[in-house]
């Protein structure tokens, strides 16, 4: 038993759709959220701005007394992974690609086609690629960056005209081109938008990461016997710019739960 909060981050909102998953699953979990929303996105900038703006945030995390730390960003987790992990080996921090990849192998055969859509940063790793392939190498795998969608969706335009342009801009011909049958959502942001790629594109499969995570959490808590009970913690959600975006999807999360939250700006 281990009544620690468990650490969650991402560049920005995109890592909140991890939380709906989170509170279903392990009510008796608390949590503290780091949204570093004044410097998303992540996905076009350097590698080495990425480590270090990820590093900041894990040791923010750390210190802040978690027993876990989850990278809700599949940026960080392709780009920065091995080096949280080799800062912090005394803690667990879990990446949200390779549940991703193992649930989307589990799917598809060798007939799907299956699209990865995410960063530029994320796309020009191939991590996808590579720890499916490393599943089956047999798999068809093609991959699109759409560095449009999370500015977008960080300033809240989900359900507009422009986002349903902006979609069928980057996946009209990716999908009819590469005759893709399976969508990986491999930015968490863009899980905001798998309704509007439901409806543009009826009959598509859609892997979801900030769902799959939630198999790979549960494993590590029990293996480690992390799991809490009775926490009287209020779950905590930084943000680096406190934005009204951001504290009122908290706030639409929880609003029929009885689950208190507090909201803290910090800039890292
Ligand atoms: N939500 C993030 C991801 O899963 C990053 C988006 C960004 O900052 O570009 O990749």
């Amino acid at each position: 038993m281990d009544n620690r909060p468990i650490g969650i981050f991402d560049s920005g909102l995109g890592g909140l759709t991890c939380i709906p998953f989170l509170i279903e699953e392990f009510p008796e979990e608390k949590m503290v959220y780091f949204g570093d929303t004044k410097r998303t996105p992540y996905g076009g900038k350097d590698i080495s701005t990425i480590i270090n703006y990820s590093t900041q945030i894990t040791d923010f995390l750390v210190q802040s007394g978690v027993k876990m730390v989850i990278i809700a960003c599949n940026t960080v987790s392709a780009i920065s992974f091995d080096s949280l992990r080799a800062k912090h080996p005394g803690i667990p921090i879990i990446g949200i690609i390779k549940s991703a990849a193992e649930k989307t192998a589990g799917l598809c055969s060798h007939d799907n086609r299956i699209g990865v859509i995410g960063t530029k940063a994320t796309v020009k790793s191939g991590i996808y690629d590579r720890f499916l392939k490393n599943i089956d190498s047999e798999l068809n795998v093609h991959s699109l960056a759409c560095p449009a969608f999370v500015p977008l969706i960080e300033e809240g335009i989900t359900e507009s005209e422009i986002m349903d342009l902006t979609i069928k801009y980057y996946l009209d011909d990716f999908i009819a081109a590469n005759g893709i049958d399976t969508v990986v959502l491999g930015c968490t942001h863009y899980a905001l938008i798998q309704k509007n790629i439901e409806r543009l594109f009826p009959g598509i499969r859609i892997v979801n990461p900030s769902q799959e995570i939630i198999s790979r959490i549960r494993r590590e808590l029990a293996e480690r016997e992390l799991f809490a009970e009775n926490s009287d913690f209020v779950n905590t959600f930084y943000a680096s710019d406190l934005s009204e975006v951001f504290t009122g999807m908290i706030d639409r999360i929880f609003e029929n739960t009885d689950v208190h939250v507090k909201f803290k700006s910090f800039e890292i």
